[in-house]
C-alpha cells in the first residue's frame, strides 16, 4: 500500500494563493491543491469553520490528519493569535514522515507564520510544543495504530490526508469508526471531500452530514456528531435510496 522508499521524493510547489506546498511521489500527489492554496484552503475549509462552530469552547482538542507540512496545526495558531482569542488548544496530530517532520524549520512558508517561527523549530526539532495556550503533539508513526489508543476525546478533527484514491487506508468505514471513538459528543470533523463514498463512511459511523462553502475555495463537508443550525444539510438516508449501490470504503479492499 505504501511506498517508504519513495517518500523523500517530493518536489515544492507554489500554490495560486501564493504559499509553497509539496508533491509527494509516493501518493503521485500535492499536499494541497494548488488552486485553492495551501495556506488559504487550510484556513477556509478547517480552521475557520471549526473554530466558528465551536467558538463558545474555552477549549479545545483538535486530532489533525495527518501533520504533513502543518498547515492546519499552524493556520490554527495564526488565527488564534490574529484574533486574539483565548481559546486553548491541543493538537494531536499522526504523521509516519519523520524526516518530513525534521525539515520544517528550513521550509519556505508564507509571512503569516513568520512569528509562529519558534513553534515551526520545537515541532520539527522535538515533535511537540507547549506554553500557557497551545500544546501540540506529533504521534510518529501510522494514525491507523496511533488514532485508536488516543485518551483523549476531541471536538474537532481537520481530516486532510492525501485523496481517498491514493490513500484509502485513511478513508474507510473503520477508520472513521476508530475517529469516532475518540471524539465528544459534539465534535465536528472538516474535510475536502465531497465524496459520496466519504460521506456515507462518516454517516455510517454516526456524523450527519453537512455543505461547507468557504471563500474563493471549492465547497468542502464538514461532519458533525450533532445537527448544527445555519449548515446545509444533506439527508443521507436519500441519498442512500437514490443511489443503493454506493459503498463505503472498506479496509479489506486496500489491505
Ligand atoms: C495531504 S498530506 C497532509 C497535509 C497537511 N494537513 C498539511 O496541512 O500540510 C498527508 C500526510 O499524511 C501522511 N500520511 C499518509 N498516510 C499516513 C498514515 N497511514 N499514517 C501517518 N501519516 C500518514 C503523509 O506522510 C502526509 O504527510
Amino acid at each position: 500500500m505504501y511506498n517508504p522508499t519513495l517518500r523523500a521524493q517530493k518536489k515544492v510547489l507554489l500554490c495560486e494563493d501564493g504559499s509553497n506546498t509539496l508533491f509527494s511521489e509516493e501518493f503521485n500527489e500535492p499536499y494541497h491543491s494548488t488552486k485553492d492554496g495551501a495556506l488559504h484552503e487550510s484556513l477556509e475549509k478547517h480552521v475557520k469553520p471549526a473554530l466558528t462552530i465551536h467558538k463558545n469552547k474555552c477549549s479545545l482538542s483538535i486530532l489533525d490528519i495527518c501533520f504533513g507540512l502543518g498547515y492546519n496545526t499552524f493556520a490554527t495558531i495564526y488565527y488564534i493569535k490574529k484574533y486574539q482569542l483565548k481559546t486553548k488548544i491541543h493538537i494531536i496530530s499522526p504523521e509516519f514522515d519523520e524526516a518530513l517532520i525534521c525539515s520544517l524549520s528550513s521550509f519556505d512558508y508564507p509571512p503569516e507564520f513568520d512569528n509562529i517561527k519558534p513553534i515551526i523549530k520545537a515541532i520539527s526539532e522535538d515533535f511537540y510544543y507547549e506554553d500557557e495556550q497551545f500544546k501540540i503533539e506529533i504521534l510518529l508513526g501510522d494514525a491507523r495504530l496511533s488514532v485508536p489508543n488516543i485518551k483523549e476525546k476531541v471536538d474537532i478533527i481537520y481530516q486532510d490526508a492525501f485523496s481517498p484514491v491514493h490513500n484509502p487506508l485513511l478513508w474507510t468505514g473503520e477508520f472513521f469508526a476508530d475517529i469516532a471513538g475518540i471524539v465528544k459528543e459534539d465534535a465536528i470533523l472538516t474535510t475536502y471531500s465531497t465524496a459520496a463514498a466519504i460521506r456515507l463512511g462518516l454517516y455510517e459511523n454516526g456524523f450527519l452530514i453537512f455543505v461547507h462553502y468557504g471563500e474563493m475555495t471549492r465547497y468542502s463537508t464538514i461532519a458533525s456528531m450533532k445537527m448544527l443550525k445555519d449548515l446545509e444539510y444533506i439527508d443521507m438516508e436519500l441519498k442512500k435510496l437514490r443511489n443503493p449501490t454506493a459503498q463505503s470504503f472498506k479496509d479489506e479492499d486496500y489491505l
